[in-house]
């Protein structure tokens, strides 16, 4: 299974083009969702004059050499490593299914566009990406929904309580979960058993939820994150500090009660 392309067999009864407008869709989907997204709540206008107004009180205009260089760092530094979730779990949990999500992704896109016709040969290396990324992405947002998000972690609510701001973990790990279950099942040749077309549609429609939900769902976070970081970083670097104020210039004091348990309020 973990080494053979699903959409390659999948092309014996749907045409790959078929497929490859599915992507295409989701990948529209996904533009107007944000963009509505950006409308709706004003947050790049917002970002926008936030940046010019901290520009004003920026200590040192920085060259264009210092901006490549502040931004490749929080490229490497804050966005590959999502350092804003500090160290622990949180992150950990983050990271596995953030890196597996974009595996799956890469590796649907691959087999779809370049090895789902039928007389292609998949190189090996390209199921292994989309079912090692997909394993990825349900272990690391399993492991956030059921003990991590703020309603179980902080506000003790039972793990099945479902509310909107979950749509967008649950159809992300909906969808590789299905995934993998429809590529098990397609690999036994089960032939005129329905037991793999369920799972297909499981597959489908909650793609269909994860890209098409763009606007009511926490997806867009991906490329705000990223640039929130990169604006953090050069309002440090040219002193602006987004109008904050300066960290304070003394040694940290909280009293012994920071010691009584571990900060999970957010
Ligand atoms: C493919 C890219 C990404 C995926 C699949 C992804 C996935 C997720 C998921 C499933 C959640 C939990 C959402 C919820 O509260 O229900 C989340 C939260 C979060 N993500 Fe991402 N993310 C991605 C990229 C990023 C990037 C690039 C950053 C930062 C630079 C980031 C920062 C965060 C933060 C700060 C949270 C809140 C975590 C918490 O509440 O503990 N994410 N992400």
């Amino acid at each position: 299974m973990v080494l053979t392309n699903p959409f390659t067999i999948l092309a014996e009864t749907v045409p790959p083009v078929f497929m490859q407008w599915f992507v295409i869709v989701m990948a529209i989907l996904v533009v107007t969702g944000t963009l509505l997204d950006i409308i709706h709540k004003k947050n790049v206008k917002y970002f926008f004059e936030n940046a010019k107004k901290a520009k004003l009180s920026a200590k040192k205009t920085l060259s264009s050499g210092e901006k490549i260089s502040v931004i490749s760092k929080a490229i490497v530094k804050d966005i590959a490593t999502t350092s804003e979730l500090g160290a622990g779990k949180r992150r950990a949990a983050h990271l596995l299914g953030m890196y597996g999500t974009i595996l799956f992704w890469i590796g649907s896109a691959i087999m779809i566009f370049c090895y789902s016709a039928q007389s292609s040969e998949t190189p090996s290396i390209w199921p292994i990406i989309w079912h090692v990324g997909a394993i990825m992405t349900v272990l690391g947002g399993s492991w956030f929904w059921f003990f991590l998000r703020v309603d179980v972690y902080s506000e003790a609510q039972p793990w099945y309580r479902i509310i909107k701001a979950d749509l967008f973990v649950l159809a992300l790990i909906a969808s590789s979960l299905f995934g993998l279950i429809w590529s098990y099942l397609q690999s036994l040749n089960l032939n005129d058993r329905w037991d793999d077309k369920v799972f297909l549609v499981l597959f489908i429609v909650s793609n269909l939820v994860l890209f098409g939900g763009v606007y009511w769902s926490k997806f867009a976070h991906m490329f705000y994150k990223p640039g929130a970081a990169i604006q953090k970083n050069l309002a440090e670097a040219d002193g602006s500090r987004d109008n904050l104020p300066p960290a304070a210039d003394a040694p940290e004091k909280f009293g012994l009660g920071i010691k009584r348990e571990e900060p999970k309020n957010y």
